[in-house]
């Protein structure tokens, strides 16, 4: 029962000639009059575009939708969003994902909608539409893409990003020849859909579900297969009861909901970025989430998810397994069970009964594939706010380790060097490089996986510890401590390393510290000149201006919700 006036009502009935013209303008696009009969408008909120071959197959799902809406008794309006193409954006798509965040809250505040269904996929475009949808707060339901079809070259499963990058190397010292480098290029991302990896963008439509944003079993289900539509009509016809229920963002998106999440987060061994995109979308919520509940839920979530970059599989053999159900079945004992979903149902009555096909693939809660989540927050005098580190897909033996560091001031002067036969690097190198934080880069940049030099890589050495105030891409993996916070564009610590100081990393203790004298690093930072601003104008100002910290979520400081008036 619906439990208050549409929305949509205020425009289409107010007493004015607008509301006349509205309805007018409306029925040019050849509509009955009977569309105002009292029915749900419902927003599709789609990022398809064609510089994001991640979301190319979004209209279709975007018409799966809207049979849903009809059937249900509602009226579907599609519009476009800005999308955010993860490999094509320069410098980072995250200079963009909160503007996409302001442009679908503003989308979804200004428009005649009662409710809206968020086509997304993309990495950033999943945390930018939860974050839009949960400052405007109508009634809103999450559709992912899905993750594309497996990959297969030369008989292999690759799976992008992860073996793209692998292969690269391989590439990069000749042991791959460039015919087969192009073969690779056709093979390695043959279906719409986004990166089949365990990645930031099957992170996080795994998290939009585990949140209790999408229909259950919706996340995993790879993007070409039939069941996405059917999924798709579905949720078009679940968010026309959602809008008569009343049924909004701020019901579900609980902190209880948000801890649900980093539990799933830990026990997936997913993407380090999932740390700042759930703080940024709680933050629009006024739910503070410290990096240390994030520590103690890993320390206590078992890592279940046998799924690249972690681990051995394929977002495809995860959906076969069970996909993310059979994964939240298993770890129900660490959620809160009472959690509400889109479906009106709760976490533990979504997933109390399901089923897992391949214990290879997702494993028992009792025999996990490591005691404790993929992801570890350190603290220490390189990192007094923070940094993290993906555990699960770091070099056991670099997990403890003292060396001196390698310095690079910028990501251009490390490209520069990292091929060079000469530099002065060896496996016990901690390689460190500054400004590629939220201000430093601009825009907090997946720079954080600096590359194995040259040198190293034809010694048959794979990994080095390597420590930035960037981001990496949830696709990569090695022993890389990222989002040093405060950054060192702006004074943090990390602008005091030089080359040739003692850093300590001890993951198990959860250290991160500069072997130098207090007094000298102080006496550096004391003489610290932060670099000149990248931008004067525009939106990158506006980036500059009001971007947080990765602690803080790097959400701009004036989109936190206001206090409630006294
Ligand atoms: Fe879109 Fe990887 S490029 S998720």
């Amino acid at each position: 029962m619906r439990k208050k006036p549409l929305r949509s009502r205020d425009w289409f009935f107010e007493k004015e000639y607008y509301a006349f013209a509205r309805r007018a303008y409306l029925r040019s696009e050849g509509f009955h009059a009977d569309i105002f009969a009292d029915k749900p408008v419902i927003g599709i909120a789609n990022s398809w575009s064609e510089l994001n071959h991640c979301n190319r197959h979004l209209r279709e799902v975007a018409e799966a939708v809207k049979r849903g809406v009809w059937k249900a008794g509602g009226v579907p309006l599609e519009f476009p969003t800005i999308s955010l193409g993860e490999p094509f954006i320069k410098p980072t798509s995250m200079l963009l994902r909160n503007l996409m965040a302001m442009d679908v809250e503003e989308c979804l505040r200004c428009y005649p909608l009662d409710g809206v269904v968020l086509l997304g996929g993309c990495d950033k475009t999943t945390p930018a539409q939860l974050m839009g949808a949960a400052s405007a707060d109508i009634p809103a339901i999450v559709v992912p893409g899905g993750p594309a079809l497996t990959s297969y070259w030369k008989n292999q499963k690759l799976g992008s990003g992860t073996d793209g990058r692998k292969l690269y190397d391989l590439y990069r010292i000749g042991r791959i020849t460039d015919e087969e480098w192009c073969e690779l290029e056709g093979a390695i991302a043959r279906s719409a859909g986004h990166c089949m990896v365990m990645g930031t963008a099957s992170t996080m439509t795994s998290l939009a579900e585990a949140l209790g944003m999408t229909l259950p079993g919706c996340a995993s289900i790879p993007a070409p297969d039939s069941r996405r539509l059917a999924v798709a009509e579905l949720s078009g016809a679940r968010i026309v009861e959602m809008v008569q229920e009343d049924l909004r963002p701020s019901r579900i998106l609980t902190r209880e909901a948000f801890l649900n999440a980093i539990t799933t987060l830990m026990a997936l061994g997913g993407s380090t970025n999932a740390v700042i995109h759930l703080i940024a979308i709680a933050g629009r919520l006024g739910i503070k989430l410290e990096l240390t509940e994030f520590d103690r839920i890993s320390r206590r979530t078992p890592w279940l998810a046998n799924v690249k970059p972690s681990g051995e599989f394929l977002m495809e053999d995860f959906f076969y397994a069970g996909g993310l159900p059979a994964l939240m079945r298993e770890i129900l004992p660490l959620l809160e069970g009472s959690c509400l979903t889109v479906n009106g149902k709760t976490i533990a009555e979504n997933y109390a009964a399901a089923p897992c096909w391949n214990r290879d693939v997702i494993r028992p809660l009792e025999a996990p594939l490591s005691g404790e989540g993929g992801i570890a927050v350190l603290y220490g005098n390189l990192c007094p706010r923070g940094a993290v580190i993906k555990q699960t897909a770091a070099s056991p033996h670099l997990l403890r380790h003292r060396g001196r560091a390698f310095v690079f001031e910028r990501y251009e002067e490390m490209k520069e060097l990292i091929e060079r036969e000469d530099l002065p690097v060896d496996e016990n190198t901690v390689l460190v490089m500054k400004n590629c934080g939220p201000v430093g880069a601009p825009g907090f940049p997946e720079w954080g996986h600096i590359p194995m030099p040259k040198v190293l890589l034809e010694r048959g050495i794979q990994d080095v510890v390597r420590i930035s105030d960037a981001r990496m891409s949830g696709t990569s993996f090695g022993t890389v401590v990222l989002h040093v916070a405060p950054e060192s564009a702006i004074g943090g610590p990390l602008a005091a390393v030089r080359t040739g100081d003692e850093i300590l990393l001890d993951v198990p203790e959860r250290r991160l510290e500069l072997l130098v004298e207090p007094e000298e690093i102080e006496r550096r930072l004391a003489a610290f000149q932060p670099p000149p601003p990248h931008y004067r104008r525009g939106y990158g100002k506006l980036f500059l201006d009001h971007v947080t910290q990765a602690d803080e979520g790097c959400d701009f400081d004036f989109l936190r919700p206001e206090p409630a008036p006294v």
